[in-house]
């Protein structure tokens, strides 16, 4: 099966409409790519510079919000999967990005007049070193008494292949229940989860243009390899959905509770260890 179900659009316009057929195969599948982009060169060559000076600046990282997805993220270390939560708070013109309306009527047209998305984090893989983001489900990552219908909106500012880490998902996987995960290598001094038992078949690679999207709902299964090219992939992941509810059963999710991470610790006490 492919990635992307031909649609409607016109190319180089950043509003893009979105077909029935692929209305249908995101709820079908849970996930649906879009090869059409929703930035233009000149907005994705103005993210390339904000990006690059919030990964420069290290902003957030006193704060917690900045830190290593995948290693231990020990002061003076280079990371191996940098990631900024709430970029936009450091960088506030980011909500007023042209993008950011695009991606908020296809998840409109997906999810409906409800559901919006705001800038939700950006992650950083370095050229030629970049950690593999193992396979997850959001949701392992949130509060297991909240019932989610959510989205990211997953947009490169360069090509993503599968060569420097494009995303990667299992059809389907939005209808199972949470699956167990633990820490990044079960070290829980890594902020990252990874599924206990990850998928062996079935997966679908979602190469996109720049500026084009991945939109995965909050149970679908993903994954990125690691970037074995010779430039830096930079990824801005909008977040957002329907409104969450109370969960009706009862659940837990002890990977979280195990979780030990120096970036915990940021945020508790305000300071670089
Ligand atoms: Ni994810």
């Amino acid at each position: 099966m492919g990635c992307v179900s031909g649609g409607e659009g016109t190319e180089g316009s950043r509003s893009v409409a979105i077909g029935d057929a692929e209305v249908a195969f995101f709820h079908e599948n849970g996930f649906l790519a879009i090869d059409r982009p929703i930035a233009d060169a000149e907005e994705l060559a103005w993210l390339r510079v904000v990006y690059d000076r919030l990964f420069d600046e290290r902003a957030g990282r006193t704060e917690g919000n900045q830190f290593d997805l995948a290693g231990a993220d020990e002061e003076g270390r280079e990371a191996a999967l940098p990631q900024i939560l709430d970029p936009a708070r450091y960088a506030p013109e980011l909500n007023q990005g042209r993008f950011l309306s695009a991606a908020n009527a296809i998840v409109r047209r997906l999810l409906g007049p409800e559901a919006s998305v705001g800038i939700g984090h950006a992650i950083y893989k370095p050229a030629g070193s970049g950690a593999a983001t193992p396979w997850h489900q959001d949701e392992a990552y949130w509060d297991p008494s909240r019932d989610y219908t959510s989205v990211s909106v997953w947009m490169p500012l360069q090509e993503a292949t599968v060569d420097n880490g494009c995303l990667w998902f299992i059809p389907g996987s939005h209808r199972w229940d949470v699956q167990p995960h633990r820490s990044i290598g079960g070290d829980v001094r890594v902020h990252g989860l990874e599924m206990v038992s990850p998928p062996t078949e079935g997966a679908v690679a979602c190469p996109l243009p720049p500026g084009g999207v991945t939109i995965h709902l909050n149970r679908t299964a993903h994954y990125a390899g690691p970037n074995v090219s010779g430039v830096p992939r930079r990824a801005l992941i909008m977040m957002g959905g329907l409104p969450d509810r109370p969960y009706s059963g009862s659940r837990a999710f002890p990977w979280n509770e195990a979780k030990r991470t120096a970036r915990a610790e940021r945020a508790a006490t305000g300071q670089t260890p």
